[in-house]
């Protein structure tokens, strides 16, 4: 049987025999169920209690109803939510719940290492209805629609081939959503505990919980997905506007080991003008993989190089900076850490694993001060001139094995918490630190990291991981962007060509073609791989490579006022087809498709040897860009496409804004053209100085373009800021 108590500050307290709950409202459409208040390492700012529900309880059954949510409670904790009248949830919380999910014995007796069946602390499941569909949870495998999958959260870095079976990569972005045509919710598991979400792959429902930790889960609903999304992440926070810079062309390997190899490569891209603007220094570039030291031999007088690459090709640095910090006596970074007793602990000692640099150990980034030590030594490497910084290994991986559960991390107020607690936000607290450091000057920081708790997109950009140079992880780079966007990362990227084995030709071509648009455009690959750069296969690979890039340039404004909208709307900069159309239920499975904006499609080919595909358009028309040819929507369309080609459609009577010269950021981008598709649009282009905060300082300007059959009008939002030199509009179409 559930009692229940309305306190003063609007939460109704729930229990029964065993357990005590709470139930707190943000408005009619969402609540928050939880044990305990607990310190969230995701959640911006808790929002006020809102109050206006009504209670009735008929023989055991408990109803609290908003205007538009139902909550019904009976025999325990049972629970139905209604929204909208309709039931959307039905299923029941149970604590300490033993789920024999998967027999791994056969597995671990042949020696093979696994995510071991867990006892979890608490479980939500809930009936698996036909019409739902799941969204989100960052970076996982397989499919775009994770219904009938399996996942856990606990950062993982594991080499091995990242397939649709992969319980657990390096995020642990525990938020999904369940669509249906009708309405749909978020949920968010703030618990930094390992958890399991699984979306009717054993059961004939679907359910998620922690190992661990207090029960504190979040319902948004809403009608429209996208509502949902910017709801959600009002709460967990979105991505500052980028500096236009990082949105340039990024170019990477494993190693750039000195200064004449960056020199180099940057000669490769200029044989073949290509547009590059950052170039990124993995571990090499340190001395004796130290954080924050440089080795001299390598890269003699690092700040003037920089200076001097800057001024003569444009092109900008980016460092990684790994977790781990070199056990060391005498480097200045260690020291200053034992000294101010800046590391995990582990019976008292400080806690030693080992990671690139051999022996390390592990700043306690949970610690405000030693994040605050953290961003000074990030601030003083930013003063070499460096574009931003790029956090790895921060799950934290560890080459002894993972780092026991009971490592200890201290808080500044000597709260108390142990790694199993702490590892799913390691690389979110490590990230928080990079980025506070960095914006202690007026410029906008960029930081990308590979592990995420839920909120990290707040302070850093992301990318994917250890991929491998193969086909399906081509494939798999469309989901996983779209599903990162949808969580709140708009800002994200994959390895371009791919991280582990040898990339071929033609994978990198389609590679290029189907992620030319990548919020973070970076190509990497990894030691011991063929080279991977553009120009390192033969003409034909660089031509293609530069019709790409030269495209992603051209659009560089539109991409910038998707950034923007994600910056004021939460919506993402990659978008799968079903956030658009939601009424169409044939957007609900499309893996291979995805919009830029809302105006622009991108249908790339992803399989080996393949020159046609299908594509399927939705409703309205539809241009294909290339050859302006229109197509009527609600339709499915045959395709050829070459090597040299990708499909991309734009939706008519829509404006697309593209640079009329570019190559280098640091050129003139002032000339501007508005491209109109069709007859008529409306379309609103964001303006700033694209690389100072002063945006959030009001300094911006918007350029209004309305154009009718009868009228084409053009005027900005602050008549006193200057907007571009020259502005165009050009009928694409020719009307
Ligand atoms: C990790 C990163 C990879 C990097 C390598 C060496 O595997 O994921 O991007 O190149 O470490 O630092």
């Amino acid at each position: 049987m559930i009692t229940y108590n309305v306190k003063n500050n609007g939460l109704i307290e729930l229990s029964d025999t065993f357990e005590t709950l709470f139930i707190k409202f943000y408005d009619s459409e969402s609540f928050r169920i939880f044990s305990k208040e607990h310190k969230s390492f995701a959640v911006l700012k808790e929002e006020k209690a809102y109050k206006k529900y009504e209670i009735s309880k008929e023989n055991d059954a408990l109803q609290i109803k908003t205007s538009k949510l139902c909550l019904e409670f009976d025999n325990g904790f049972n629970i139905k939510i209604t929204y909208l009248n309709e039931i959307i949830y039905e299923g029941a919380i149970e604590f300490n719940s033993k789920f024999e999910v998967e027999d791994l014995s056969l597995k671990e007796k042949e020696g093979h290492k696994s995510f071991s069946n867990s006892d979890y602390k608490f479980i939500f499941r809930s009936k698996l209805n036909k019409e739902d569909n799941f969204y989100g949870l960052g970076d996982k495998t397989g499919f775009l629609n994770k219904k009938y999958y399996q996942f856990y959260n606990y950062n993982t870095d594991d080499p091995s081939v990242q397939l649709e079976n992969m319980p657990a990569l390096y995020k642990s972005i525990n938020l999904f959503y369940n669509l249906r045509k009708n309405a749909c919710f978020a949920v968010f598991l703030d618990n930094t505990f390992k958890s399991i979400f699984d979306f009717g792959r054993d059961l004939d429902d679907y359910y998620f919980g922690s190992i661990d930790g207090e029960i504190d889960v979040r319902f948004y609903f809403k009608k429209d997905i996208r509502d949902c999304v910017t709801r959600v992440t009002k709460v967990l926070g979105r991505h500052d506007v980028p500096a236009l810079k990082v949105l340039g062309n990024h170019q990477s390997r494993w190693s750039y080991y000195d200064k004449d190899y960056v020199e180099r490569v940057i000669e490769g891209y200029n044989r073949y003008d290509i547009p590059l603007d950052v170039v990124h220094l993995d571990i090499d570039y340190m001395n004796g993989y130290r954080d924050f030291t440089i080795d001299e031999n390598k890269f003699p007088d690092f700040k003037n190089w920089i200076k001097k690459l800057n001024d003569e090709t444009g092109v900008g640095i980016v460092t990684i900076i790994d977790s781990g910090v070199k056990k060391d006596p005498g480097y200045k970074v260690y020291d200053e850490g034992v000294e101010n007793k800046f590391f995990a602990t582990h019976n008292g000692e400080i806690y030693v694993n080992e990671v690139w640099p051999g022996e390390s150990v592990f700043p306690n980034f949970v610690d405000k001060n030693v994040r605050k030590w953290w961003g000074n030594h990030c601030e003083e490497l930013k003063e070499t001139g460096i574009v931003g910084i790029w956090n790895d290994m921060n799950e934290p991986a560890s080459f002894k094995g993972p780092l026991p559960d009971d490592v200890e991390f201290v808080s500044e107020n000597n709260e108390k918490y142990l790694h199993k607690e702490i590892h799913n936000v390691y690389g979110h607290l490590m990230s928080e630190a990079t980025y506070e450091g960095l914006s202690r000057k007026n410029e906008r920081p960029f930081v990308i990291t590979r592990a995420c708790y839920a909120g990290t997109n707040r302070y850093s950009s992301v990318w994917t991981g250890d991929n491998h140079s193969i086909y399906a992880h081509l494939q798999l780079s469309i989901p996983q962007l779209l599903n990162l966007g949808m969580s709140g990362f708009a800002f994200c990227g994959t390895d371009i060509g791919g991280f582990s084995a040898n990339c071929t030709k033609e994978l990198l071509i389609r590679w290029i073609e189907a992620g030319f648009m990548s919020p973070l455009l970076r190509n990497h690959s990894a030691l011991g791989t063929k080279s991977q750069e553009p120009y390192s296969f033969d003409e034909e690979t660089a031509k293609i490579y530069k019709k790409f890039v030269d495209l992603r340039y051209k659009f560089l404004p539109y991409l910038y006022d998707c950034f923007y909208e994600h910056y004021l709307t939460g919506q993402p900069v990659l978008k799968p087809l079903l956030l658009n159309y939601q009424n169409d239920e044939k957007t609900y499975n499309i893996n291979d498709q995805y919009l830029v904006g809302d105006n622009m499609m991108i249908c790339p080919i992803v399989d080996q040897g393949k020159t046609s595909r299908t594509v399927y358009l939705p409703k309205g028309k539809w241009v294909n860009f290339f050859t302006k040819e229109v197509y009527k929507g609600e339709k499915t369309y045959m395709f050829d496409v070459n090597l040299d080609e990708t499909l991309i459609f734009i939706k008519y009577n829509s404006i697309i804004p593209t640079f009329k010269y570019f190559n280098r950021i640091q050129n003139d981008y002032n000339h501007i053209e508005f491209n109109l598709y069709g007859k008529k649009a409306t379309y609103v282009n964001y303006k700033d100085d694209y690389k100072t905060l002063n945006y959030k300082k009001g300094e911006f300007n918007k350029i209004i373009v309305k154009i009718s059959e009868k009228n084409r009008e053009i005027f900005s939002s602050n008549k006193n800021l200057k907007v571009y030199d020259n502005i165009d509009i050009i009928d694409v179409l020719g009307n």
